[in-house]
């Protein structure tokens, strides 16, 4: 499919992004205007507001629940309870991961924050007040907060409504081969191991979720506007969850204020407006606030992880090995293909080349928030790279070997690929030394380990820290995966109007990626209609095909590829309409970009907009040839694709406060066939900032009850310009040998890739101290702790 594409290599010029490059993005106009139109946005005539009393206790069995007082208020139309839905059968709702999760507490609390009722009122204020009058009485149970104290024989069990269960395990799950890692590991020269926590953190996009839910008892049709990520699949759930019929179902998602896998999952929330909007019979609002954003929706992370690395004394790195402990929070409702209960952390093998690796994760019950969303990345993808990165920086440490050379050593090599790693990923291609050796230039590495030197004959802390990533995006084959039965594929359709202009439906979701400009991109690069002529439909279910939606960066990996293909489609169709206006035939045509033409006599051809009024108009066309100029397609992936970098992060560290300042970052990133070199660009840069909230700013911790602790963004800090250094970023170009264009994903590369780059160069300022690893965040105050009793660096 790549044959004579600009975006093979065979076919020159590589690194040239395809169709306009840097093209100024077509949805700003209306963004920088605040002319944006978000859920919140959205008012309907009749519109009641929604507001949920959620619990201030993290385990405890509900008493009872008075709700007269909130309903003698004079603006409130409805109070609904846990007993109510269970009434409609309503009460739980399944999760993404085979699991049920409540949607109003019927019987006991699990998490502080969870749903108990829901107030519908005339405004927002008088929802929020009569919550204050609903009285409830809880009986307070002892909270099991800490993952690792969950599988004691006397801990309180969590989901005791499930009959027969005793304790708060989940699953256990396991890649690679056990003996043979295991046989690798005990002939090996050098052992290293290390006990790292992925702390428990939150996408906390910019803006919080909500719904407006609008039913109409008439015709019996559900019109939902919500902050999703995938609404064909919520479409498809809230049939099946609440038996309205799918073509009866309406889900718009308009403009997202940032998703980062928060929007993935179909939230209480969202139920209890439809359910409000049925039993008032009016539009109702519900719209969380922050604190309940960052309390009671997807969490990520949360993996505390043993990892073990095994190598020769010359530094070949032989095996890698990792247990894992998950705590997935009182529901599991991790969003992942139904397959991967750890979802992709099976990659932890990384970019090397490896003679053997496993993974063990046993996940369990906690009483905090259901966690487990993928935040900014392909399915625990950042957790397998933060692992494989610290321990080749540990190994490096042992060897007394730097950390890019032991790298250099063990990168799988260009020949390789396509690379069948330990755990079954076939990585479709790469060529990662030249990324770490670009990267390394670009940072002037021998210089800054110089510089280092120097500085530490002087007492100061300076650290470079290197992490070199290999993603996993654009999930995915259906031979490989699903969601909850779906396969994870992606419809795009094209029409090309009479005069020339055109309008691409996709199935993906935009949350601020760019898709209205990339996605017309690949259209006029493939079909030669310029992108302002081309319009990007999407988010809305009655105006596009089917398709999973977007998180892991799989909208450019899939539903790039269907928008690729569609527009192949509609220019094959163009030539035969083209032969039929120029009276020739098909096969005597010649494809220049936006024109068919005469092999041998270019003068004579046809324009796109040409073709579109002749498919359209009275040409006479050939048998089995209709009149119009549209086509679609479903794209099921071959393989996912395989996106990489090399980043380089040089951090101070101040001595006396143990404040972190990231001086320099570096990052090569590889995503393939580049289409807007500025959007990725933009990517990165987010990612990275991302990653500095990670490595520094973020956790959120909970008190021994079970209070959260980090429900806001006094605590929960959020990275500005002012933590962030200029970045510096580069690229290579591998194209992926079965993307129709040759693309990989981007968007989430960078969060991936950033937290172990830091920490490294965290770790690596600290090495004096004969510190060997720190958890994030590393904080100031974590930090200097850790150099407390500690002899000072000569
Ligand atoms: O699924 P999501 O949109 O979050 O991630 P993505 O597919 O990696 O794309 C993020 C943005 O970068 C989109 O606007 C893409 O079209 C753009 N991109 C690009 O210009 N070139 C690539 N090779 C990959 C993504």
């Amino acid at each position: 499919i790549l044959e004579g594409h600009p975006a093979n290599p065979a076919a020159g010029d590589a690194d040239r992004p395809i169709g306009y490059g840097r093209l100024q993005r077509k949805e700003d106009p209306r963004f920088v205007r605040g002319k944006g139109n978000y859920v919140d946005d959205i008012v309907l005539p009749g519109m009641l507001h929604g507001a949920i009393l959620r619990s201030p206790v993290a385990h405890a069995r509900l008493v009872s629940i008075d709700t007269s007082k909130a309903l003698a208020h004079p603006g409130v139309k409805a109070v609904i309870t846990g007993q109510d839905l269970l009434g409609l059968k309503l009460a739980w709702a399944p999760t993404l991961s085979a699991d049920v999760q409540a949607v109003l507490v019927t019987d006991k609390v699990r998490f502080q924050g969870q749903e108990v009722a829901f107030v519908v009122a005339e405004d927002r204020y008088s929802a929020r007040d009569a919550l204050e009058l609903i009285e409830v009485d809880y009986d307070v149970l002892p909270a099991v907060v800490d993952a690792r104290k969950a599988l004691d024989p006397g801990a309180p069990v969590i989901r005791d409504e499930i009959e027969g269960r005793t304790d708060n395990h989940i699953f256990d799950w396991e890649a690679g081969d056990k003996a043979e890692t295991d046989a690798v590991f005990a002939s090996a020269d050098v052992v290293v191991s290390q006990e790292m926590v992925y702390p428990r953190s939150h996408p906390a996009p910019m803006e919080t979720c909500g719904a407006v839910a609008d039913y109409e008892p008439i015709d019996g049709t559900l019109t939902l506007y919500e902050t999703s990520q995938a609404p064909h699949a919520h479409r498809t759930l809230f049939a099946i969850v609440a038996g309205i019929p799918e073509h009866k179902i309406r889900i718009v998602s308009p403009d997202i204020g940032g998703g980062f896998g928060n929007k993935v999952g179909i939230y209480p929330g969202y139920i209890l407006a439809v359910v409000g909007s049925i039993v008032t019979g009016k539009p109702v609002k519900w719209m969380e606030d922050r604190s309940e954003n960052l309390m009671s929706t997807s969490f990520a992370r949360d993996y505390i992880m043993q990892g073990e690395i095994a190598a020769t004394k010359e530094g070949k790195i032989l095996a890698v090995r990792t247990t894992v402990l998950a705590d997935h929070g009182a529901f599991n409702a991790t969003a992942q293909p139904t397959k991967y209960p750890a979802g992709f952390f099976h990659i932890f093998t990384g970019s090397y080349d490896l003679q053997a690796a496993h993974c063990k994760v046993t996940g369990v019950y906690t009483n905090k928030a259901p966690g487990g969303v993928a935040y900014a990345c392909s399915f625990r993808v950042t957790e397998a790279v933060y692992l494989v990165e610290r321990m080749v920086d540990i190994l490096a440490r042992k060897l007394e070997m730097d950390p890019a050379e032991l790298r250099l050593k063990n990168l799988i090599k260009p020949e390789q690929f396509p690379y069948k790693n330990k755990t079954g990923w076939e990585y479709d291609s790469g060529d990662y030394a030249t990324a770490l050796r670009k990267s390394m230039e670009m940072a002037g590495y021998d210089e800054l380990r110089r510089e280092q030197k120097e500085k530490r004959a002087r007492g100061e802390l300076m650290g470079i820290g290197i992490s070199f990533f290999t993603e996993t995006v654009g999930a995915g084959p259906r031979k490989h995966m699903d969601i909850v039965g779906l396969g994870m594929n992606d419809g795009a359709e094209l029409r090309v109007h009479p005069t020339g202009k055109a309008v691409v439906r996709i199935s993906v979701q935009s949350q601020g990626q760019g898709h209205e400009t990339t996605f017309a991109q690949i259209v006029a690069e493939e079909i030669g209609i310029p992108p302002e002529d081309i319009d990007v439909v999407h988010g809305d279910t009655d105006q596009t095909p089917f398709g999973l939606g977007t998180y892991g960066s799989r909208s450019t990996p899939v539903s790039g590829a269907a928008v690729a293909l569609v527009a192949r489609k509609v220019r094959e169709k163009a030539k035969f309409i083209a032969a039929a206006m120029l009276e020739t035939r098909p096969e005597d045509l010649e494809w220049e970009k936006g024109r068919w033409f005469v092999k041998g006599d270019p003068s004579v051809g046809k324009t796109m907009a040409e073709i579109a009024m002749g498919a359209h108009g009275t040409v006479a066309l050939p048998e089995g040839i209709e009149g119009n100029l549209d086509a679609e397609v479903t794209y099921d992936p071959p393989n996912l694709t395989f996106p990489f970098g090399a980043y380089i992060c040089v951090v101070d560290v101040d001595p006396g406060t143990g404040h972190v300042k990231v001086r320099r970052f570096i990052a090569v990133d590889d995503c393939g066939t580049r289409i807007n070199p500025m959007i990725i660009e933009g990517q990165v840069h987010g990612g990275l900032t991302d990653g500095v909230g990670m490595a520094l700013m973020q956790i959120i911790e909970f008190d021994a009850e079970g209070n959260n602790l980090g429900g806001s963004f006094m605590d929960y800090l959020i990275p500005t310009a002012l933590e962030v250094p200029n970045w510096e970023t580069g690229f290579t170009v591998t194209p992926s040998p079965h993307h129709p264009i040759g693309a990989k994903g981007i968007g989430e590369s960078a969060t991936v890739g950033s937290p172990p780059a830091i920490v490294n160069a965290v770790v690596d300022a600290l090495a004096p101290f004969g510190i060997q690893h720190m958890d994030m965040p590393c904080t100031p105050a974590r930090v200097w702790a850790a150099m407390q009793g500690r002899p000072r660096p000569p």
